[in-house]
């Protein structure tokens, strides 16, 4: 190859394919030594290909749930499924590289990307992107695992600098990452937009050579977010082997690949360094169907992958509250539906991991298709009111592709029923229950906000106290649909209703999936995948999340200390004793589950646990048995519990059991010692219990390890700033 050659081949091509339109990006063929273009596209909910961003014509692919969703169902078996059906439709659309999954871990509520992430906590996390990745690669096409790292906010987020420390970074915020890589063989690695301890994550040596390639023996292609490369000489001496888009520079003159040739030829770059990056970009490159010369049919089994988001999406919902069952609801039953998201629902979110779909069927319909009578007025006073917002809505034209109704939800308010009581009242006679449907939109490149977003609006609260006063008034129950992307606040509200089900972002099904849940054609058996805080300042994140913690320079926003250190979600809550609102793994169902006969051994260098759940209720369901270590207290503070080992039962019908077979190793359950660049398993007593969520335990086992473990790694990425990180009071 040239020095022209090299320079090129570091570069994408730009947001463009030649191959396939509506891509987001492509590398650079050369033809005379057989290399062809590479096609990647987005994203974490299905493929998007076209649509504003690209000014090509958008492709309709299948729209799955968000990854929030995809991480409710605790399901390895499912996700592996839902992987093969995107890997599939990728291939079937000529795309060689799908990017996705991505898993930062959610440190805070108000991240205006969560929804496209899957939880808080760094062991559960792992094992979802990795069942999705083996999923997707099946069908011969790679996966992107993004971000590569601490890409935890979207305030700021090219500039921000994530001043982490080495703990946090290793048990946290780098943990999942290292198990997909180690366990799971993903193509590539996109490295992120911040600063991690003052180096952008596409320029950082420490995070993409000695971590992730020499540590973790990482044995892809590392390609930058998309315009993260600040100084392309930098990237490719950091080991960032594919700097993207690439192409013509953004807002500049010259095309990327000009820096890099300028590297090449002052020395700045040394040939033997790039040759690693190319190394690494052709090893991919033999691996795609591009080069395999395999041709898109562009006809993805589309039907085949309806049922598999339809199931996902369903599986995916959290049953919060049920009180004297009373979902699900008979289909004999007239229900006044409330609420603008009813009529107007959500199925994803805006930004790269938006999918281009043809229509969104609303909740409204969904539950009219599944054969529910609603309430005619109160449908043409909502039906009346949207056609109005609809106007509010085509004047945003930004609005225009990027999930217009997600976006939506964030731009027309909840309709004021402060002068509706006498309808209400006239209308509950006729009625036998009543629906609200809450809507959130969210969204890459901002993040979410606290009032009419965390909290409800004041149009909601009273919507909720309305509705709920009169249909009690006449014994008359109320559920609540949350249609959203995350966390809210829950505990000012959630008295006032009888049912609440966390329905999230459930993609193109949303409707038929809502209405198989409420009707009871499935059984709900999500988990929360992330805590439900009473109030949004109990989480220890929010001191210094931007726009709601410290403003460090005024509008800037230029660094964000992580002063809670290891201390978030349940790890947190549980170690303190916090109330929370509903904490993580928590979930109801329509039956209810015994655990009997807990069991733990050691077998060889592994702890295998088994414990027997049974069906002692009344309908078939499906249980998520947790397991969760607590440690011996020593030199440094651990959390309570930690979740270290998960199985979901197969549908149980009533009477049945299944004995769920765990395991966990020694590593596993390891600390990471800043001092000592180490991870280490400390001698003594541990507990192992077996919950239905991270707050219910049902047993517990005690067990010894009798030797002291360690684990040396590099002793790099330290925050060069004094951090205060946070020590919970010693009880
Ligand atoms: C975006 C996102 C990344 C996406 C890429 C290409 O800015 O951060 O997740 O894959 O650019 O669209």
């Amino acid at each position: 190859m040239t020095l022209e050659e090299k320079a090129k081949l570091v570069c994408g091509m730009g947001m463009t394919s030649k191959k396939v339109p509506g891509a987001v990006g492509s590398t650079y063929e050369i033809p005379r030594l057989g290399i062809p273009e590479i096609v990647v596209s987005d994203g974490p909910a299905g493929l998007r290909l076209g649509g504003t961003f690209s000014g090509v014509k958008a492709v309709y692919a299948t729209a799955f749930p968000i990854p929030a969703a995809m991480a409710s169902t605790w399901d390895l078996d499912l996700l592996n499924k839902v992987g093969v059906a995107m890997g599939a439709e990728s291939k079937a659309f000529g795309v060689d590289v799908l990017l996705g999954p991505a898993f930062n871990i959610k440190r805070d509520p108000l991240n205006g990307r969560n929804f496209e992430y899957l939880t808080e906590d760094p062991y559960l996390n792992g094992r979802l992107a990795a069942a999705i990745v083996k999923g997707i690669q099946s069908e011969g096409v790679g996966v992107s695992i993004k971000h590569f790292a601490v890409n935890n906010q979207e305030t700021n987020r090219m500039s921000i600098n994530e001043v982490v420390s080495e703990r946090a970074l290793r048990e946290i915020y780098l943990s999942a990452f290292e198990y997909v890589v180690k366990n799971s063989d993903p193509w590539t690695v996109m490295s992120s937009y911040p600063k991690i301890n003052g180096v952008h994550g596409a320029q950082n040596k420490y995070l993409l050579t000695d971590i992730l390639k020499n540590e973790w023996k990482f044995n892809g292609l590392v390609m930058s977010d998309w315009f993260a490369v600040k100084d392309p000489v930098a990237a490719v001496n950091a080991g960032n082997d594919l700097i993207m888009p690439g192409g013509p520079k953004w807002g500049g003159q010259g095309d990327t690949s000009d820096d890099v040739l300028a590297g090449l030829k002052n020395g700045t770059i040394k040939e033997a360094d790039i040759d690693k990056n190319i190394k690494n970009i052709l090893k991919i490159v033999l691996k795609t169907l591009s080069f395999k010369g395999e041709l898109p049919t562009n006809k993805p089994d589309l039907k085949a992958n309806v049922e598999i988001v339809r199931k996902t999406a369903a599986e995916g919902m959290v049953l919060l509250k049920n009180e004297s069952s009373f979902l699900p609801i008979p289909k004999k039953a007239r229900i006044a539906l409330f609420g603008v998201t009813a009529y107007k629902s959500i199925a994803g979110g805006t930004g790269s991991s938006n999918v281009n779909k043809p229509h969104i069927i609303d909740i409204s319909t969904g539950l009219e298709k599944a054969g529910y009578t609603l309430n005619d007025r109160f449908k043409g006073i909502y039906t009346k009111y949207m056609e109005f917002q609809n106007d509010i809505l085509d004047k945003h034209p930004e609005s225009a592709d990027w999930e217009k109704l997600s976006y939506y939800r964030t731009v027309i308010p909840e309709m004021d029923l402060s002068k509706a009581e006498s309808i209400i009242e006239c209308e509950s006679k006729k009625s036998d229950i009543a629906l609200i449907v809450i809507g959130r939109g969210s969204g890459e490149e901002s993040d979410r906000r606290l009032e009419g977003d965390f909290y409800l609006t004041p149009e909601e609260k009273l919507m909720i106290e309305k509705v709920s006063a009169q249909f009690h008034s006449l014994g008359k129950k109320v559920a609540v649909i949350l249609n959203v992307c995350g966390v809210m606040e829950m505990n000012s509200w959630k008295d006032q209703t009888d049912a609440i089900l966390l329905a999230w972002f459930p993609g193109q099904e949303c409707e038929t999936a809502i209405a198989d849940v409420i009707s009871g054609k499935v059984n709900p058996s999500g988990k929360l995948p992330m805590t439900f805080p009473v109030d949004y300042y109990d989480i220890p994140s929010s001191r210094n999340f931007p726009m709601v913690g410290h403003t460090n320079d005024g509008k800037n926003f230029n660094y964000t200390n992580y002063e809670e250190g290891i201390w978030i979600g349940y790890r947190y809550f549980n170690t303190v004793n916090q109330p929370v609102a509903y904490p993580f793994g928590y979930g109801l169902s329509y039956t209810v589950f015994s655990f009997r006969e807990p069991r733990l051994e050691r077998k060889k260098d592994k702890w295998i646990a088994s414990i027997r759940v049974a069906n002692i209720g009344e309908v078939s369901g499906k249980e998520v048995v947790q397991l969760y270590v607590s440690a011996p207290q020593n030199s440094i503070q651990k959390p309570s519990y930690e979740l270290k080992a998960f199985g979901k039962t197969r549908d149980l019908k009533p009477g049945e059991s299944e004995i769920v077979k765990l395991q966990f190793t020694d590593y596993d359950i390891a600390s990471f010692d800043e001092d000592d660049s180490r991870w280490f398993t400390s001698k003594g007593t541990y507990m192992l219990s077996f919950g239905s969520s991270s707050r219910d335990f049902k047993a517990a086992v005690p067990f010894n390890v009798n030797k002291d473990k360690s684990w040396k790694v590099h002793d790099v990425l330290k925050p060069v700033e004094k951090l205060n990180v946070m020590r919970l009071p010693v009880k």
